[in-house]
C-alpha cells in the first residue's frame, strides 16, 4: 500500500480591507488575483489556506459608523456581510474569513503586544507630529511639502489635509531592525526575492536605507480598537491591529485555556510563514518594513515573499470611491459575467503594474478572446460532436496517422512548463496569453482540417473522428489551466464532457496528460459560455 506524500502548505493572503465602504474594483482586483492563485496552487498539489477579511477598528471606521447613525458594532457587521457576499459572487474561494473585532485576533494582538513590551521593544513616549486619517497613517515632517496657502500640510499618498496630534503613546522600537531587514531584503526564498515586483523592492530598500524612527504603536483618543493589555486608556493604532491578523487567523496567541488551543498551535505551526502576501503598492512599508520587524520582535519567521501589485486606473486617475469613478462588481458582473470580470481584470492588467481599465477594452477583451477565440471553440466543436457524433466523444483509433493533431499535443505538452514559470512570477496575463496559444491553434486546426467537409464521405470518417477528438481533448486540457482564472467556465466544459469534478484535481501535470478524455463520454452543447456582447 503507498501513502500519498503530505502535501506542502502553500498559505496567501489578500490585505484585510477597510469597512469604511463597500467592496469596489479596486479591492476585488487584488481579491480576484490571490483566488486564481489558491485555485491553481490546489490544482498543483498544495495544501492551500487563502485568507481574506476585514480591517475593522480604527478611527475612520468609527467616524464612517457615526456618520451613518449606528455604533460601529452595528456598522461593521453590516459591512462585512456585503464583502461576503460580494465575493461569493466573484466566486472567491477564500478558506477564511478573518474580522479583527473576532475575539481570537483580539487575544492574538494583545499577547503579541505584552510579549514585545515584556522584551522592551514596546515602551513609552510621545507623539508629535502628523496623522493622515484617510489613510490611517503618521508622516514625519521630512516626507512633507510645505504648508499650502490655506495653512493645511497635505498627505503626501492622498493629498488630503493632514491633522496634527500630540499625544502620549506607546512606541515600537522601529530602528533596531534596520540592519535585520536589509539583509532580509538580499536574501531570498526558493531563489525568489521577498519583495516583489524589483521597483517596490528598490522603493523599500531605499527608504529602509534612508533610516528608520521607531513607530507609535497606540492611540489613546481611539475608543474603537483592541485595548493595550498593561494600559487600557489606549487601544492598538490600528495598523499593527491589521497586520498581525495574519498570524492570529491561523492560530498565534489562542487563549491557553481554550478547547482547542493545542490543534491552533498545531495549525500555526503548520501554515506559517506565509508563502505569499498579496498588497497593493500603497501598503508595502507596512508590509515591507513594519510587517517583517514586528515578526523579527516577536522571533517569528518571516513571510516568503510580499507581492505588490499597481493601482487600477480610469483615464489615468487611480480609481476609488472617494474619487467618484468607481463601478461597482456587480454592475460589471451582470454584464460580462463572473468568468468574464475575473479574466478582464487578470488579462488586460500586467499584475504588478498600473494599468488602466475601461469599459471599451473590457468588452473587445470579452468579445475577442472569451466569445471569439475560447467560447466559440467550445460551442461550435459541441455543436459538430452532436452532429457527426452523436453527441459522444469519438474514437479516434481508426486514423492512425502520427502527424495528424501533433502541433496540438505538441503545444499542449509544453504548456506546463510555461504555465507554472509564469504563475510564479504573478504574471497572470502571460499564463493566458500561453494558454490562448492552445486555443488559437485549436480554431486553426478545426478550420484547416474542415470536419464539415471530412463529415460528407464516409470514407473521411476516420480522420474526423481524429480531429474531433483532437480538438475536444485540447479544449478539455484548456479548461484545466482556464479554470483557475475562470472557475465557472471551465466547471461547465467539464460538465459538458461528461468529466468528473474539475476541483477534484489536484496534480496538474498529470491531468494535462496528452489522450484522458474517455471515448463514448457524452457531449452537451449547451448554451454560449460567453454570449457576445453587441457594440454599436
Ligand atoms: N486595511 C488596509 C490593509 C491592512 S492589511 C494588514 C487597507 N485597506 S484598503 O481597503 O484601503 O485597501 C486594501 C487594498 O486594496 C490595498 O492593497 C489597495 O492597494 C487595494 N486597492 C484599493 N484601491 C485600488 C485601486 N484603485 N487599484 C488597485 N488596488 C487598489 O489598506
Amino acid at each position: 500500500m503507498s501513502t500519498k506524500p503530505e502535501k506542502p502548505s502553500f498559505y496567501l493572503t489578500t490585505p484585510i480591507y477597510y469597512v469604511n465602504s463597500v467592496p469596489h474594483l479596486g479591492t476585488a482586483y487584488t481579491t480576484i488575483a490571490a483566488d486564481a492563485m489558491a485555485r491553481y496552487r490546489r490544482m498543483t498539489g498544495y495544501d492551500v489556506w487563502f485568507l481574506t477579511g476585514l480591517d475593522e477598528h480604527g478611527q475612520k471606521v468609527e467616524q464612517a459608523a457615526t456618520a451613518a447613525g449606528v455604533t460601529p458594532r452595528e456598522w461593521v457587521d453590516r459591512l462585512a456581510g456585503e464583502f461576503q457576499e460580494t465575493w461569493r459572487m466573484l466566486s472567491i474561494s477564500n478558506d477564511q474569513f478573518i474580522r479583527t473585532t473576532d475575539p481570537t485576533h483580539t487575544h492574538a494582538v494583545q499577547e503579541l503586544a505584552r510579549r514585545l513590551y515584556e522584551s522592551g521593544d514596546i515602551y513609552a513616549g510621545t507623539y508629535e507630529g502628523w496623522y493622515c486619517l484617510p489613510d490611517e497613517t503618521y508622516w514625519a515632517e521630512a516626507n512633507l511639502e510645505p504648508a499650502n496657502e490655506a495653512g493645511e500640510r497635505m498627505c503626501p499618498d492622498c493629498t488630503r489635509p493632514l491633522t496634527f496630534v500630540t499625544e502620549e503613546n506607546y512606541f515600537f522600537k522601529l530602528s533596531k531592525y534596520t540592519d535585520k531587514l536589509l539583509e532580509w531584503y538580499d536574501s531570498t526564498s526558493d531563489g525568489l526575492a521577498h519583495v516583489a515586483p524589483e521597483t517596490r523592492m528598490n522603493e523599500v530598500r531605499s527608504f529602509v536605507e534612508r533610516g528608520l524612527d521607531d513607530i507609535s504603536i497606540s492611540r489613546s483618543n481611539v475608543k474603537w480598537g483592541i485595548p493595550l493589555p498593561w494600559d487600557e486608556s489606549h487601544t492598538m493604532y490600528v495598523w499593527f491591529d491589521a497586520l498581525i491578523n495574519y498570524i492570529s487567523a491561523i492560530g498565534y496567541g489562542t487563549d491557553k485555556n481554550a478547547a482547542d488551543a493545542e490543534a491552533r498551535a498545531a495549525e500555526f505551526a503548520h501554515r506559517w510563514p506565509a508563502q505569499l502576501h498579496y498588497v497593493g503598492k500603497d501598503i508595502i512599508r507596512f508590509h515591507c518594513i513594519i510587517w517583517p520587524a514586528l515578526l523579527m520582535a516577536a522571533g517569528l519567521e518571516l513571510p516568503q515573499r510580499v507581492f505588490a501589485h499597481g493601482f487600477l486606473l480610469t483615464k489615468g486617475e487611480k480609481m476609488s470611491k472617494s474619487k467618484g469613478n468607481a463601478q461597482t462588481p456587480a454592475e460589471l458582473v451582470e454584464q460580462f459575467g463572473v468568468d468574464g470580470y475575473r479574466y478582464y481584470f487578470l488579462r488586460d492588467v500586467q499584475f504588478g503594474t498600473d494599468g488602466s481599465i475601461s469599459h471599451e477594452a473590457m468588452v473587445q477583451r470579452y468579445n475577442g478572446d472569451l466569445a471569439n477565440d475560447w467560447g466559440n471553440l467550445c460551442s461550435r466543436l459541441f455543436n459538430m460532436v452532436g452532429k457527426y457524433c452523436d453527441g459522444a466523444v469519438p474514437d479516434a483509433s481508426g486514423y492512425a496517422d502520427a502527424a495528424e493533431g501533433a502541433e496540438l499535443r505538441e503545444i499542449a505538452a509544453g504548456l506546463g512548463a510555461m504555465v507554472e514559470e509564469r504563475m510564479v512570477k504573478l504574471d497572470y496575463a502571460g499564463a493566458l496569453e500561453a494558454t490562448w496559444e492552445l486555443i488559437k491553434a485549436t480554431n486553426r486546426y478545426l478550420e484547416e482540417s474542415a470536419p464539415w467537409a471530412l463529415a460528407k464521405d464516409d470514407a473521411t470518417l476516420p480522420r474526423l473522428y481524429a480531429v474531433l477528438y483532437n480538438a475536444l481533448e485540447t479544449v478539455r486540457i484548456a479548461a484545466l489551466y482556464c479554470a483557475p482564472v475562470m472557475p465557472n467556465t471551465s466547471a461547465q466544459v467539464f460538465e459538458r464532457l461528461s468529466l468528473g469534478d474539475i476541483w477534484a484535481v489536484d496534480d496538474l501535470a498529470a491531468a494535462t496528460q496528452w489522450g484522458q478524455l474517455p471515448v463514448g463520454n457524452t457531449v452537451t452543447k449547451g448554451d454560449s459560455l460567453f454570449p457576445r456582447i453587441a457594440t454599436e
